[in-house]
């Protein structure tokens, strides 16, 4: 990085999930173009994991911008509490299309808060009806966010340590396998027995921060029916798995029933803006609806609903519903169904998975499997060498690119990862 940068940047940012005591110095990135970043050196780097799972159709795309541009000269932000626009209209509508059985959509900044809204929207459901439950069923490895609340109902682990006393407690069950699977049912029919439970979260189909870790909608479906069968209302964090990830549209689409709420993130505005949207069904906006002000969703943030943001993402959903966008994703699946097929007898490895555009592998190194395994760093530096972004989770290596990624750099990709295992 250019010298004066460098150190005005260490001087006084504090960035993400970063230990500057070992930590490399920072990338100053220039420009996004198409799947790649170009540094202040001219280097360029494909972005193989779509900048923290964001982006769909490539950086700095035309038409987003296009639409952002004539947003921000109508109106770049309003009060979205007695006030309302039509860019939030039109974006709620269009998201619900997407979500047959789901009728209202609450708007706040990311994906923290959508589960947040979601778990309180869940809560308040309860007492409003006259029946407060407050205990959560989620699964054991979950990530869903750093609040405290997405804390709480995820896995106890290095990112929430610090914090544990803080948490509140929650009804933890293992992940479904074919093997367990029965185990599994019994372990949720035991939980749905406390009179206090409320609702059961979970990452449909991909626990992504986890490492990855994939398991069966036909699992998930059992799950979900058993949670209905005792009137558990059910929660998809659909965060990361939204807009194509897993080849449906939403992973819920793999589904043969729905969920009672979803949370939306990440891609909603194709990697442009920080949004969270939390969709849920008629009933439960209903438990809200009095002339009782204390049933009132007391909720909102100040940039909630932001037009221009809501302009990004409508944009994003018309290169979404593209055919040739959907048909990018059938072929990055179809890829990786291929190279995983390659990679799965390599002895250096385990656990070769994929689930539509995301493909992921264990290194085996001899530590265990986590986000704090020290393969980490030196395996984002190999790939970084060679001009690709891929940020192993510990030693979790997984590639999930933007839709627009070309033939040739998904092969640059793969070939980074041939040449690792040699
Ligand atoms: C499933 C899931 N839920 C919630 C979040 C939190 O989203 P954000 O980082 O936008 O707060 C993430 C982030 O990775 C996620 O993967």
């Amino acid at each position: 990085m250019n010298a004066d940068w460098n150190s005005r940047d260490k001087a006084h940012v504090w960035h993400p999930f970063t230990q500057v005591s070992y930590a490399p110095d920072n990338i100053l990135i220039e420009r996004g173009e198409g799947s790649c970043f170009i540094d202040a050196d001219g280097n360029k780097f494909i972005d193989g994991i779509s900048s923290w799972w964001v982006n769909l159709h490539g950086h700095c795309h035309p038409h987003i911008i296009e639409a952002i541009t004539a947003q921000l000269h109508q109106l770049e932000h309003s009060i979205f509490a007695a006030f309302t626009h039509k860019p939030g209209i039109a974006l709620a509508e269009r998201l619900l299309t997407h979500l047959p059985g789901f009728d209202k959509v609450f708007f706040s900044d990311n994906g923290s808060t959508a589960v947040e809204v979601a778990l309180k929207m869940t809560f308040q459901y309860w007492a409003n009806k006259g029946t407060p439950k407050t205990k959560v069923i989620a699964f054991k490895d979950a990530y869903h966010g750093d609040t405290f609340g997405g804390m709480s109902v995820a896995a106890r682990n290095a990112f929430n340590k610090p914090f544990e006393p803080l948490l509140f407690d929650v009804i933890a069950i293992d992940l479904p396998t074919d093997n367990n699977i029965s185990d599994i049912l019994q372990q949720m029919e035991a939980a749905l027995q406390h009179e206090d439970v409320s609702c059961f979260i979970f990452e449909p189909l991909v626990l992504g921060a986890s490492g990855m870790l994939m398991y069966s909608a036909a699992h998930l479906q059992q799950l979900i029916t058993l949670c209905r069968k005792y009137n558990c209302l059910t929660i998809a964090d659909e965060v990361m798995t939204g807009f194509g990830r897993t080849g449906q549209f939403f992973a819920i689409d793999h589904l043969e029933g729905r969920p009672d709420i979803v949370c939306i993130s990440k891609g909603i505005t194709g990697g442009f803006f920080a949004l969270g949207a939390t969709a849920c069904r008629q009933f439960i906006f209903d438990a809200f609806v009095s002339s009782d002000k204390m049933k009132t969703f007391f909720h909102g943030h100040s940039y909630t609903g932001n037009p221009t943001t809501c302009a990004a993402a409508i944009a994003s959903m018309d290169l979404m519903e593209d055919t040739a966008t959907l048909n990018k994703i059938q072929h990055i699946a179809l890829s990786h169904t291929a190279f995983a097929a390659e990679l799965c007898n390599n002895p250096r490895i385990e656990n070769v998975r994929h689930t539509g555009t995301i493909l992921a592998f264990d290194i085996r190194t001899g530590e265990s499997t986590n986000y704090l395994n020290n393969a980490a760093e030196p395996l984002a530096a190999f790939f970084l060498k060679r001009g690709i972004i891929l940020r192993p989770l510990g030693n979790v290596v997984y590639v999930l690119p933007p839709y627009c990624i070309t033939d040739l750099e998904l092969a640059s990709i793969y070939q980074a990862i041939r040449e690792l295992l040699q």
